[in-house]
């Protein structure tokens, strides 16, 4: 079964060709990354300007690397939600068209849930249950994955998530949009020691997470030495930041999954891509015996391949949309318990 992905949740415009849910015919992205880069983060008028030129191309061109046509492909999975509104319609409405037109079943992908699908690409023997921990720009989330469209959260961000906190900080540094990357960069070459950070500390449920007092810390740290004409090595900084997300993250996820009795862990979202968060998580799983699964690089931030795989076990599932489907902002995962926080 072949399901078109398209994604444009953000600065990304993507659409995908995927075999039942496991195998890329094509993924083809038109980032708008650079474009951005000069206002320091995203402006949401232009990524939904840049969504609608950029939209149709993208799709043609997937079908063509697919070797495809449209008649070929069994069912239009869609982002619906979360993420920014203008830029989520933009795809919503063209899958809705597109679907209508051609006579397809229309698949709805929450974003989160694609993220986690990143990992079907390249993990074949990878199937739930299992834990998963989802780090992006947007979102933080530690989750029971029960079936592959049941996500039962066990933890999640209660201000910035993981992204954010890289990417605030790395602006107050001095890096270009997005500063994740950079961040990871400056990092390798820095000491973690030079500086003290302060802990994470919550009441609550020990698996949520919260990053913004880390960042208010770094922002206040560097004004604060501008200020006073000091001079801050950013390699240093970068390097501290780094591992005390690295870490937070690790502890979490290797604690839920001595409670919840996974034996199983899959990394996703686009914090996946840092080298600290991977290795750090990587060692502690090899020292508790759990297995450890993570995208490579390229799939770890917005692609329309996670869209399209999760897109397929969700038509599987009888998860369909008709034509009153609508973007949203911001939107609960499907089984996610009420009472988590
Ligand atoms: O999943 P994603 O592409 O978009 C959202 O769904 O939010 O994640 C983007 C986030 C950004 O905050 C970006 O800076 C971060 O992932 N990121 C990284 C790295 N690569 C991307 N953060 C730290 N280190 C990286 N190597
Ligand atoms: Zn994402």
């Amino acid at each position: 079964m072949k399901i078109l992905g398209i994604e444009s949740s953000c600065d990304e415009t993507a659409a995908s060709v995927v075999e039942n849910g496991r195998v890329i015919l094509s993924n083809v992205i038109a980032s708008q990354a650079s474009e951005h880069m000069k206002y320091g983060g995203v402006v949401p008028e232009l990524a939904s300007r840049r969504h609608c030129e950029n939209i149709l191309p993208v799709v043609q061109k997937a079908l063509e690397d697919a070797n495809v046509t449209l008649e070929e492909i069994d069912g239009i999975a869609v982002t619906y939600a979360p993420g920014l509104i203008g830029a989520l319609l933009v795809g919503v409405s063209f899958a809705k068209g597109l679907a209508m037109m051609a006579d397809k079943p229309l698949i709805p992908v929450h974003h989160t849930e694609g993220h986690a699908a990143a990992n079907y690409l390249v993990h074949p023997q990878l199937e739930p249950p299992y834990l998963g921990i989802i780090v992006s720009g947007g979102h933080t989330r530690l989750a029971e994955v029960t079936d592959y469209n049941t996500f039962r959260t066990i933890g999640k961000t209660r201000d910035d998530a993981a992204g954010e906190c890289f990417d605030k900080c790395a602006r107050a540094m001095g890096f270009p949009y997005p500063g994740g990357v950079h961040i990871d960069k400056a990092a390798s070459i820095g000491n973690p020691d030079a500086f003290k950070l302060p802990k994470i500390k919550m009441e609550g449920n020990p698996y949520d997470f919260s990053f913004s007092g880390l960042k208010t810390y770094i922002v206040n740290l560097l004004h604060h030495a501008e200020q006073c004409h000091d001079t801050v090595n950013t390699n240093d900084l970068a390097a501290a930041l780094q591992r005390e997300i690295a870490v937070t993250v690790a502890e979490k996820t290797i604690a839920a999954a001595k409670e919840f009795g996974y034996q199983k862990i899959a990394l996703s979202g686009g914090v996946s891509a840092n080298s600290g968060v991977r290795s750090t998580l990587e060692a502690a799983c090899a020292k508790n015996g759990f297995q450890l699964y993570m995208p490579p690089i390229a799939l770890c931030g917005d692609n329309a391949a996670m869209i399209a795989a999760q897109g397929y076990y969700n038509y599987l599932a009888g998860i369909t949309a008709d034509e009153s489907l609508n973007a949203a902002a911001s939107k609960e995962l499907r089984g996610e318990s009420a009472q988590c926080s």
